[in-house]
């Protein structure tokens, strides 16, 4: 992202440590959702993405990135797909098991909410491990769409998300503002 829009967002974004648990540094976004310029640059960039890209879906993960997603979907005049924890979801689902640091966790997407022939942009909040992405990569191309690319408001660069991603992205782009 430019200088300009990266600073804008950075200090927006408190840092809160020993939040969930002692020894780990929360990034909360609250104060970039309050701010109603911050929150449009983000949107606006992230609608830029998908245009960049060619998307023609916007897939959020739960529950920030529903947040995030939404309104960029609605900018960029794309459909906007949930991806849930397990068990959110009414209809028919795909489900897509995938490894914590302690244990296994579980999302899953509608069958019928994508279509052979679209292109997904995957929208969070953070890419820390990674699992999560790579575990909606996987969703997207079961339900037989393709992926446009993952983009996320920050990446935690001492962690090796980008990496565990690299093979479900398959060339695809992984932005970080
Ligand atoms: C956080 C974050 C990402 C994910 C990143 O969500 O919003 O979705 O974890 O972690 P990973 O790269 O290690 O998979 P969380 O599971 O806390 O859910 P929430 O947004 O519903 O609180």
């Amino acid at each position: 992202a430019p200088q300009e829009l990266r600073e804008l967002l950075l200090s927006r974004i408190h840092d809160v440590p020993d939040y969930p648990k002692p020894g780990v540094m929360f990034k909360d976004i609250t104060p970039l959702l309050a701010d109603a310029k911050a929150f449009a640059a983000l949107t606006d960039a992230l609608a830029g993405l998908c245009e960049r890209h060619g998307a023609t879906k916007v897939v959020g993960l739960e529950a920030r990135g529903f947040i995030l997603a939404a309104p960029v979907a609605v900018r960029a005049g794309l459909g906007f797909v949930p991806v849930r924890k397990a068990g959110k979801l009414p209809g028919a689902t795909l489900a897509q098991s995938y490894e914590l640091e302690y244990g296994t966790a579980e999302i899953e997407m509608h069958a019928d909410a994508l279509v052979e022939g679209d292109r997904v942009l995957v929208i969070d909040d953070v890419l820390a491990t990674g699992g999560t992405a790579e575990a909606s990569l996987k969703l997207i191309r079961r339900a037989g769409a393709e992926v446009a690319g993952v983009a996320v408001l920050m990446e935690l660069g001492f962690l090796p998300g980008r990496a565990r991603l690299e093979p479900a992205l398959d060339g695809a782009p992984l932005e970080a503002l």
